[in-house]
């Protein structure tokens, strides 16, 4: 990423604004949609949702959409914080326009904190696994770190601790999946986000993104199926152990169901995935089963106190081969044309 470039410094607003954009699109978003656009106008960005790139099947109410905008504002905020400024965010700022899910300014200043910095640096490096883990044990003490980043956001991370709740999840997860394949709506659109071999696209899911082969833990949480029953993905790396483990197993919920709720949610989201890569965990992300309603009822009528979930998360140990793609900041910011070196 430019952004990080032998710590040049960007100057006019322009340059900040491309810069953190620069940063943004690393944000993780459901099949790679990146469904976002971002303004700047002097010291100022709107992040706006591009409802062109929304999954009109698997997320009709473009839930899934704003979480992944969520993410990218965290994401902004804290490629902010890297210059030293202090963000201040209005969110949801216009009720007459939904897509407009931010507005960032930045005034004042103040030094990132080392925590900011290593989260930072965590943007280009941070992957979505797919897959099993080693059976390595997740630290109790990063666990309860990404509880307390959930809170930050006024979202909760819930820990599926005995056998019962993660082997309920999983099936939850089966079923959805499951759903999911024999729907042909569904099918043909999780096949447009994903390119084939030697595709140029810098959106969808790549086969360098996923595994050529099924890893089966137990209990098994089956992964999307990409491009697998054509025969794509990465081969099977001979450093990984023969034994692959589930992970721990959790669920990212809300109080509350709503875009308010869904920006939060994205937020928590990427500061959960930036902090578990610091710390050399990696997460793989479900969300088949809060695609398919009735069985995200199912999960939220078993939680007890009303809580909304958002996604299915594994957290574990991997060796991490898998590579992703973006569209150029600069295809998605509007911006001063001079600015736009930082956005490359
Ligand atoms: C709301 C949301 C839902 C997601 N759901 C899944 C999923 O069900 N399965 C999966 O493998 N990845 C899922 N992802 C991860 C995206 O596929 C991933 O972020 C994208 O392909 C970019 O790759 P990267 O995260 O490695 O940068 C999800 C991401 C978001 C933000």
């Amino acid at each position: 990423m430019e952004a990080t470039r032998a710590r040049e410094v960007p100057r006019t607003a322009d340059e900040v604004a491309a810069y953190v954009v620069a940063a943004a699109v690393w944000a993780p978003s459901v099949h790679n949609t990146q469904p976002w656009r971002f303004c700047a106008q002097g010291a100022e960005i709107a992040l706006y949702a591009d409802g062109g790139r929304q999954l009109t099947v698997a997320d009709p109410g473009g839930r899934e959409m704003i979480m992944s905008c969520g993410a990218a504002l965290f994401t902004a905020q804290l490629a902010l914080r890297s210059l030293g400024y202090v963000p201040e965010t209005r969110v949801l700022p216009d009720p007459g326009d939904p897509l407009l899910i931010a507005r960032l300014r930045w005034r004042r200043q103040a030094a990132p904190t080392p925590p900011e910095e290593q989260l930072f640096s965590a943007i280009t490096r941070r992957r979505t696994h797919r897959g099993g883990f080693e059976p390595v044990p997740v630290p109790f003490r990063l666990v309860e770190i990404l509880r307390e980043d959930a809170a930050w956001h006024g979202a909760a991370l819930r820990v599926a601790i005995s056998d019962q709740s993660r082997a309920v999840l999983a099936a939850i997860t089966r079923n959805a999946d499951q759903v999911e394949r024999l729907d042909s709506a569904f099918v043909r659109e999780l096949a447009s986000w994903t390119p084939p071999p030697g595709s140029m696209r810098l959106d969808g899911v790549p086969v360098s993104a996923y595994p050529a082969h099924v890893d089966l833990t137990d209990p098994n949480f089956p992964g999307r199926d990409f491009g697998r029953p054509y025969g794509w993905g990465l081969p099977l790396s001979a450093r990984i152990s023969p034994t692959r483990v589930t992970g721990v197993v959790c669920l990212l919920t809300t109080r509350q169901d709503g875009p308010a709720a869904w920006v939060s949610a994205g937020q928590a989201l990427q500061r959960i995935l930036l902090t578990a890569t610091t710390c050399g965990i990696a997460v793989a992300l479900h969300s088949q089963p809060v695609e398919v309603s009735w069985l995200r009822e199912a999960i939220r009528t078993q939680l007890g106190d009303g809580s909304y979930p958002q996604l299915v998360l594994r957290l574990g140990t991997a060796i991490q081969d898998a590579t992703s793609v973006r569209r150029p900041a600069a295809s998605v910011l509007s911006i001063t044309p001079r600015a736009l070196q930082w956005a490359r």
